[in-house]
């Protein structure tokens, strides 16, 4: 039976937990396959409100079994309070299972992101000081602490024995700062979380594809997003994990073939948090407008977002870097007051047009967007239900995107509600 992959196509944010959530309704599983606490999906129904980092967007349905899978880094403290934040909430999260294979986040990582981008100055990336990057660097590096050595306490005692041999000195010769104890790390991981999450840890793997056999429906949400990708992204400014499409068989244990619908998600217009170029980037009144209208703060950092026009050229790659099937844009309603909106269909270096991105990030950084005008409709679409319901100028500004992104628009976010969308007629 089908899995379908949510991938973020933009800097992240797009709103990859609300097209989840949606989707969840439909599926059996909704598994996250990469990425960490760094990720902040935020999901609105009946007024309500959830901010998830770690848990998958699908645990607000009673017939999800939520799965953190493999290719997740888990801040095991985190979890345990994102856990009770919505069992608070009156959400059953009984049906949790995360990864024996997931790596975990220790003390040492978050302390480590944080000297780090200290370290860097004012070339410091913005990371979320999650502590994401130390830990897939450990896990790399085959130092890392997996969520099954929990069940073992020998093997977790050595393993932390051998990592502290290396982080303290480094911790104190190089950065200045306090050694870390084992014997207090050990008693919070192997006590207070341990007991808490054994329940949990499970072979996903397993139980996916068995899953699969008995046509049960997979979904699988990204966190992040293609240009945050570490290989896809623009590198350094980019996160420690594998957010595209294909990260979604690796981070979840399902063989590629088994991906067989991949939908992206965009904003009708373009965000990003943290350092890194951004051609379409507006850093006048008008972006001050997109900040405000769009509420454009980190859903858990709350960082302001860097905010820009919808950039086409960047959507094209991520078509082709994802195999996109179809893509869901949100927030088009932010848009409701400008006069004119516009697109950026190109980019210009020293006399070069380009339709996709350069592949020398240098050129990225200094390349001119070549936009597109048009006119904007000026009128409050929140409460459309249907895609004929929206302002002619709305629709023709989706049917525009689609056709200068060769991707087909399958869902118009038009407001952050659960049942705010239309669909479009051909979708
Ligand atoms: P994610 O990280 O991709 O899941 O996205 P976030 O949750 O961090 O950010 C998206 C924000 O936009 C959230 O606050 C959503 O509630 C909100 N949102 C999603 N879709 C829409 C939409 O169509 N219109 C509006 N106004 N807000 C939306
Ligand atoms: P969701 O899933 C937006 C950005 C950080 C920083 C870079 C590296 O909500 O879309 P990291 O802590 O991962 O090492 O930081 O990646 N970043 C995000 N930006 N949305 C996210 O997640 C992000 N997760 C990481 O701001 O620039
Ligand atoms: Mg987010």
């Amino acid at each position: 039976m089908p899995a379908t992959v949510v991938v973020g196509t933009q800097w992240g944010d797009e709103g990859k937990g609300k097209l989840t959530d949606l989707l969840a309704g439909e599926s059996d599983f909704v598994v996250r396959y990469q990425g960490g606490h760094n990720a902040g999906h935020r999901i609105v129904v009946n007024g309500d409100t959830f901010a998830l980092q770690l848990v998958p967007s699908g645990i607000l349905y009673p017939h999800v079994t939520p799965v953190i899978g493999n290719g997740v880094v888990v801040d095991p403290g985190v979890l345990i309070q994102e856990l009770d934040g919505l069992i608070a909430k009156g959400v059953d999260v009984s049906k949790l299972i995360v990864s024996g294979n997931a790596h975990l986040i220790m003390p040492y990582h978050q302390e480590l992101d944080r000297l780090t981008e200290r370290y860097l100055g004012r070339n410091a990336l913005g990371t979320t000081k999650r502590g994401i990057g130390p830990a897939y660097a450990d896990k790399a590096s085959r130092v890392g602490i997996r969520v099954q050595d929990l069940l073992d306490p020998k093997i977790f005692r050595e393993k932390l024995d051998m990592v502290l041999a290396e982080k303290n000195p480094l911790l104190t010769r190089v950065y200045n700062r306090m050694p870390m104890d084992a014997r207090a790390i050990s008693a919070r991981y192997l006590d207070e979380f341990a007991a808490r999450l054994t329940p949990m840890i499970a072979d996903t793997v397993g139980i996916l594809h068995d899953a699969l056999d008995e046509e049960k429906k997979i979904l699988l949400e990204g966190a992040q997003a293609t240009f945050l990708d570490l290989d896809h992204g623009t590198y350094p400014f980019v996160t420690s994990s594998n957010p595209v499409a294909g990260g979604a068989a690796v981070g979840s244990g399902l063989g590629p073939h088994h991906l067989n619908r991949i939908s992206g998600v965009a904003k009708a217009y373009i965000t990003r948090v943290g350092a890194g170029p951004f051609p379409t980037e507006l850093t006048d009144e008008l972006g001050e407008t997109l900040v405000n209208r769009g509420h454009e703060f980190g859903t858990n950092t709350g960082r302001r977002r860097r905010v820009g026009w919808f950039d086409a050229v960047m959507m094209r790659q991520a078509a082709r870097l994802n195999s996109l099937d179809d893509i869901a844009i949100t927030k088009l309603d932010v848009l409701d007051t400008f006069e004119t909106i516009k697109v950026c269909v190109a980019y210009e270096h020293e006399g070069r047009r380009f339709t996709t991105p350069p592949y020398h990030q240098s050129v990225l950084h200094d390349v001119v967007p070549v936009y597109e005008e048009l006119p904007g409709w000026q009128t409050d679409i929140t409460g459309c239900q249907n895609f004929r319901d929206l302002p002619r100028r709305a629709q023709e500004y989706i049917t525009f995107l689609q056709e200068t992104t060769g991707v087909r628009i399958s869902i118009v976010g038009t407001g952050p509600g659960r049942e705010q969308f239309v669909i479009p007629e051909n979708a």
